[in-house]
């Protein structure tokens, strides 16, 4: 009786724990997920970079691309800018940086910064007072990564996106080097037993 008891008291204690597991295991999606603010256009890797530098790209750029006046308006022909502090071109809006056929490379990785509310307030397209979101820049392809409205070297995380060249000649090629030394040494053994069983026999 006692034993039942115990039985009916541990399956109590245990089963409302049990109901809550599945809630448990929901965990939320890391923040920075939502607020990281950079990402690579082509999929690539992307942080946020130093925020004193982005400050001052951005404060740069609105100076540059307002000209000293408040044309809050962007046109095809007005969103570009190149700015000395990190030697780049910098588009305001993703609309028409892909028609610039100059300046925009595309055999580079083009990246976009996430204005916050405060830094687009006052921006739109003059075509249909659309309001505009990112600032487009471009890194090196292999070399660099976006960073910001800046961007970083590969070396700095590690990464080596490219792919290991194949040899010039097959003799460079080590495995092959190996395969076939191990399977002439393995040959030149079988003979040897060969040899040796027929001299025993
Ligand atoms: C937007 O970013 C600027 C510069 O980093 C900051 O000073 C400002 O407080 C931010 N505004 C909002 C609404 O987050």
């Amino acid at each position: 009786m006692l034993i039942l008891t115990l039985c009916v008291l541990l399956t109590v204690q245990v089963c409302p724990e049990e109901n809550w597991l599945p809630n448990r295991k929901e965990e939320p999606r890391p923040v920075s997920y939502f607020s990281q603010r950079t990402r690579s256009l082509n999929a690539g890797y992307a942080t946020d970079g130093d925020p004193a530098i982005n400050d001052e790209v951005y404060r740069i750029f609105m100076l540059t691309i307002l000209d000293g006046f408040n044309i809050f308006k962007i046109k095809m022909y007005n969103d570009r800018s190149f700015i000395y502090l990190t030697r780049r071109n910098y588009w305001l809006g993703d609309r028409y940086y892909y028609m610039d056929n100059y300046y925009y490379l595309a055999t580079r990785d083009t990246c976009a910064y996430r204005m916050n509310e405060t830094e687009r307030q006052h921006l739109f397209y003059e075509e249909d007072n659309m309001p505009i979101f990112d600032i487009i820049y471009q890194c090196q392809r292999y070399q660099e990564y976006c960073c910001g409205l800046n961007c970083c070297k590969i070396d700095q995380i590690g990464r080596h996106d490219e792919p290991p060249k194949p040899p010039k000649y097959p003799w460079q090629d080590p495995w092959r080097h190996n395969s076939a030394s191990s399977s002439s040494s393995s040959l030149t053994l079988i003979a040897i037993l060969l040899i040796s069983i027929f001299n025993s026999a």
